[in-house]
C-alpha cells in the first residue's frame, strides 16, 4: 500500500509519523514544494525503521508520488490566531485544484483524502477537479471534532474515551453540531447516564460547555502554539486504518452528498462506513428536530462558501 502526503508541514509530518507507528503502509512519499523539508523529514523518519515495521519513506517532488493508492492532501495556508477555517478559502481553493491535477498526472485513480482547510469546501473542489466518484474523495471532516467531543465527555464523566459514542456532524468548523440525542455510553443514552450520575457536576450547562470546548479547540491550541497537528495526524491515521484494513468502520468523514434537504452537491460529515474503496454507505442518523435544523444550517454554510468560488 503506497501513501503519498502532499504537504510536508507539521500536519503532513505528523501523519507520516503516526502512519509509520501503526505499521499500515509499505511506502510513504512526503511531497512538498520545499524539497529540503520533504527530504529532511523522510530521512529523519527512515532512521526509526529499525524500531517499527520498516516502511519505504521518500521525500521530494511530485514524481515520487507515482502510482499511489491513497493521496493525502494537507498543503495550504493554516489558520492564524482568531481566523476561521472558511477565511482560508481564497488562498487554498486554487492551490487544491493545482495539487489534484498534478497528483492525478502521476497516479491514475488514487483514493483522495483531503485534510487542508476549509476541508469540506476543499473536498468538493478535489471531487470536481478529479472527476473521481464521490465515495473515493474523502475529507477528514469532523473526525477530529468527534474525537475531541469524546475526550471532553470522557474527562468529565471519568470514562475511557473509546467507550463514549457521540458524533460531531456537519461542517468541520464554526457551524458544526453535536448529535446529543444519539450520544451513548454502553448503549445508555448520555442524558440518561447524566441524570443518574451521582457526581456533583454542574448539571445543566455541562453539555453546552463541552460543545463549546470541542468546537473552539483549534482556536485555543492555535493561540497557544500557532497550529494544531498531532490530533489531526491521529484522526487521519484512524481513517487510513479503516481504508487499508477494509474494516468498515463508522467515522464522521466528509463526503459530497448529491442532494440534502434540497441542497445540491454539498460536502459535510455524518457517520459513514469506511472501507478499502472509500465510503461504503452513510448511516441514517436519527436526529432531533433541533439537530436536523442545525445540520441543514451547517450544510447551507458550506454550500454558500462553495458558491463563492464556483461562479
Ligand atoms: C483542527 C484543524 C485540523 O481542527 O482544523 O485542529
Amino acid at each position: 500500500m503506497k501513501i503519498s502526503i502532499i504537504g510536508a508541514g507539521m500536519v503532513g509530518a505528523s501523519i507520516a509519523y503516526a502512519t509509520m507507528m501503526k505499521g499500515i503502509a509499505d511506502e510513504i512519499a512526503l511531497i512538498d514544494v520545499n524539497i529540503n523539508l520533504a527530504e529532511g523529514h523522510a530521512l529523519d523518519l527512515s532512521h526509526g525503521n529499525p524500531y517499527v515495521k520498516p516502511v519505504r519513506i521518500l521525500g521530494g517532488d511530485y514524481f515520487l508520488s507515482k502510482n499511489s493508492d491513497i493521496v493525502i492532501i494537507t498543503a495550504g495556508r493554516s489558520q492564524k490566531p482568531g481566523e476561521s477555517r472558511l477565511q482560508l478559502i481564497e488562498s487554498n481553493a486554487e492551490l487544491m485544484k493545482n495539487i489534484v491535477k498534478k497528483t492525478l498526472s502521476y497516479s491514475k485513480s488514487p483514493l483522495l483524502l483531503i485534510v487542508s482547510n476549509p476541508v469540506d469546501v476543499l473536498t468538493w473542489v478535489a471531487w470536481k477537479v478529479s472527476g473521481l466518484p464521490s465515495h473515493r474523495v474523502i475529507g477528514s471532516g469532523t473526525t477530529l471534532d468527534t474525537a475531541r467531543l469524546r475526550q471532553n465527555i470522557a474527562q468529565h464523566c471519568h470514562l475511557d474515551p473509546r467507550s463514549v459514542h457521540a458524533y460531531v456532524i456537519g461542517e468541520h468548523g464554526d457551524s458544526e453540531i453535536v448529535s446529543w440525542s444519539t450520544a451513548n455510553v454502553g448503549g445508555i443514552p448520555l442524558e440518561t447516564l447524566c441524570s443518574a450520575c451521582t457526581a456533583s457536576c454542574e448539571g445543566s450547562g455541562v453539555f453546552e460547555r463541552i460543545f463549546e470546548d470541542t468546537k473552539n479547540a483549534a482556536y485555543k491550541i492555535i493561540e497557544k502554539k500557532d497550529a494544531t497537528y498531532f490530533g489531526i495526524g491521529l484522526a487521519v491515521v484512524r481513517i487510513l486504518e479503516a481504508i487499508i484494513g477494509d474494516s468498515h468502520s463508522v467515522l464522521t468523514i466528509s463526503t459530497v452528498h448529491n442532494e440534502f434537504e434540497g441542497i445540491k452537491e454539498v460536502p459535510f460529515s455524518v457517520p459513514s462506513v469506511l472501507g478499502r474503496n472509500g465510503v461504503e454507505r452513510i448511516l441514517p442518523l436519527k436526529l432531533s428536530e433541533k439537530e436536523r435544523a442545525g445540520l441543514i444550517k451547517s450544510a447551507l454554510t458550506i454550500r454558500k462558501a462553495i458558491d463563492t468560488i464556483s461562479k
